[in-house]
């Protein structure tokens, strides 16, 4: 025994003396199979056997100390090769060399329409204004004027969830809107941006999770004419001074009277082709003056107040935008098509 640990510590002492770069001589010398750890370890067999046992653990520990030296070793010739000198060169490492490149990640089109959207609105003194999407039946669909049973709430299919049926995932942005009226400070001017859910089965045109953004105004005397011009002046600044917009009598329960907002196809210029399916229009979004019913549930005087709201689908925008056909690239997370992005708006 006591020959065993003087031989150790002797091997210990030597192997403190190795220094980067010398992991490969390190490894023969003592990890190899003719290596001194495994010599050492033979030495088991001359030991007496009442003291087999401690002499295995010191052996096993000895064994730990030169593998985890190694590691050491390498780990530092690892991180020192890119600047070491080339064999035969001066001896100073080139600091002159190239660095690694890092890959720069880019903002996801999602991410850049809706930024791009909400600042067009934040010029017109519209402020922004986000709600939970784990929401409940009120804010969802009762205080918007869908009451239980109202056929309108098979308009979206809704994911419920199981522990308690008064949840579930919101299908629209417009729970903002309750949730901003019931503070109760007026006038109110925002603009929700979101992500909704439905249980749709995905395809090209349709997708379990998307996109919306909902706008929200009310105060006194406001007018179906404050809401064209405002999406008027919306559609100049996202699309271009050249593109008409119409409107189209539409229902939706929370509004009244609704409609729903075309724009000339940006494709053929109102020509007629498929992406407008030879109509020259394509609809963007459905608005509306707040129905009065929407304004009491908020605890907000209706005959004082009106107000109009809007609510958009951001994926469509980006996919007229960018002449994307289809919904499911957005949410693959594919590199190749995600860095096309990288230098848009
Ligand atoms: N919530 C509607 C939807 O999800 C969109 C919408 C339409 C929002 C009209 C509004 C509105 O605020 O006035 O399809």
């Amino acid at each position: 025994m006591e020959q065993l640990l003087q031989q150790i510590d002797g091997y210990k002492k030597e192997i403190a003396t190795y220094d980067e770069g010398d992991a490969e001589t390190f490894r023969i010398r003592w990890l190899g199979t003719k290596g001194l750890v495994k010599t050492i370890m033979g030495e088991m067999k001359n030991v007496a056997p009442e003291q087999k046992k401690e002499a295995g653990q010191l052996l096993n520990e000895f064994k730990l100390f030169a593998e985890q030296r190694y590691e050491e070793l390498k780990a530092v010739s690892a991180n020192s090769k890119s600047i070491q000198p080339q064999a035969g060169q001066n001896s100073k490492p080139d600091l002159t060399l190239p660095g690694d490149p890092t890959p720069l990640g880019s903002r996801h089109p999602i991410s850049l329409v809706k930024n791009q959207v909400v600042r067009i609105f934040q010029r017109l003194g519209f402020a922004v204004a986000e709600g939970p999407e784990i929401e409940d039946d009120w804010h969802n669909f009762t205080a918007l004027n869908l009451p239980d049973n109202h056929p309108a709430r098979d308009m979206q299919d809704t994911f419920y969830i199981s522990q308690n049926p008064d949840w579930l995932l919101r299908t629209h942005t417009s729970n903002v809107q309750v949730r901003e009226m019931e503070k109760g400070k007026l006038p109110v001017r925002i603009i929700c941006p979101g992500r909704v859910y439905r249980n749709e089965t995905i395809s090209a045109r349709a997708h379990c999770f998307f996109h919306q953004v909902e706008g929200l105004y009310i105060a006194e005397n406001v007018s179906f004419a404050d809401l064209k011009q405002t999406l008027y002046f919306f559609v100049q600044e996202m699309f271009g001074a050249t593109v008409k917009i119409r409107f189209r009598p539409s229902y939706f329960p929370f509004t009244e009277p609704s409609a729903e907002m075309d724009i000339s196809c940006l494709i053929c210029n109102g020509e007629g082709c498929s992406v407008c399916k030879k109509t020259g229009w394509v609809e963007i979004l459905g608005c509306g003056m707040v129905h009065p019913n929407v304004l009491d549930n908020c605890g907000i005087d209706s005959n004082k107040y009106t107000g109009f709201a809007f609510g958009m689908g951001i994926e469509r925008i980006t996919m007229l935008k960018y002449q994307i056909k289809d919904l499911r690239l957005f949410s693959e997370n594919d590199q190749r098509f995600l860095k096309q992005f990288t230098s848009a708006v």
